[in-house]
């Protein structure tokens, strides 16, 4: 196995677009702006078996209002500026779960900005203890999700240098 850190600029086109594909297949995203938000995150990290994506993560800068808003619905407004990035797009490809690869990925993507604050979300039982495992504290109260407001979202944070 193989894991690949960077900023997108440093991914041939290629690997950009199987990891398009990869998170896009997962669901619960917009396929028509997913290839500019993965052009625009701050870092990809991209697990390979021999040349076959299997498990990905990304460190984003979601635009402030949205991030306000998560923060908000969280009951912790005051806290939003102090974690600019977010950690997303968490997957592992079906057949390679429950192998620890949900971590890796989660400790590579937060090691490349270990000297700031990061976030993320999750209404996934098993996510938030792989959050817990990797430096993640959860903040405020759990919130409906947008795309699907059946599930509870709960917001975790990692500051800087934690
Ligand atoms: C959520 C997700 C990323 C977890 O990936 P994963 O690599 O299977 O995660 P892990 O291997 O750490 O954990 C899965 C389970 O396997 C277990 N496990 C981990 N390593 C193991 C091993 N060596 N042997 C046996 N079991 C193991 C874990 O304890 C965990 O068990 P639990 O569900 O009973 O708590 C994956 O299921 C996925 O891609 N889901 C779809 C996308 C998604 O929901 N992403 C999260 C968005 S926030």
């Amino acid at each position: 196995m193989t894991i690949r850190t960077g900023k997108p600029s440093k991914f041939v086109p290629s690997d950009k677009a199987a990891f398009v594909e990869f998170v896009a297949a997962a669901g619960e995203v917009d396929r028509a702006i997913l290839p500019r938000l993965v052009d625009d995150a701050v870092a990809l990290v991209m697990l390979f078996e021999r040349d076959e994506l299997i498990g990905t993560a990304a460190i984003k800068t979601p635009y402030s209002a949205h991030r306000r808003g998560e923060f908000a619905k969280a009951n912790a407004a005051e806290n939003a500026d102090a974690f600019p990035l977010e950690l997303g797009w968490v997957v592992v490809h079906s057949e390679y779960r429950k192998r620890g690869h949900a971590p890796e990925l989660v400790r590579a993507a937060v090691g490349l900005v270990a000297d700031q604050g990061v976030y993320a979300t999750t209404k996934t039982p098993r996510m938030l203890t792989i959050l817990s495992e990797c430096g993640f504290k959860s903040l405020g109260k759990p919130y409906p999700s947008f795309l699907k407001p059946d599930a509870l979202l709960t917001l975790l944070i990692r500051p800087a240098g934690g």
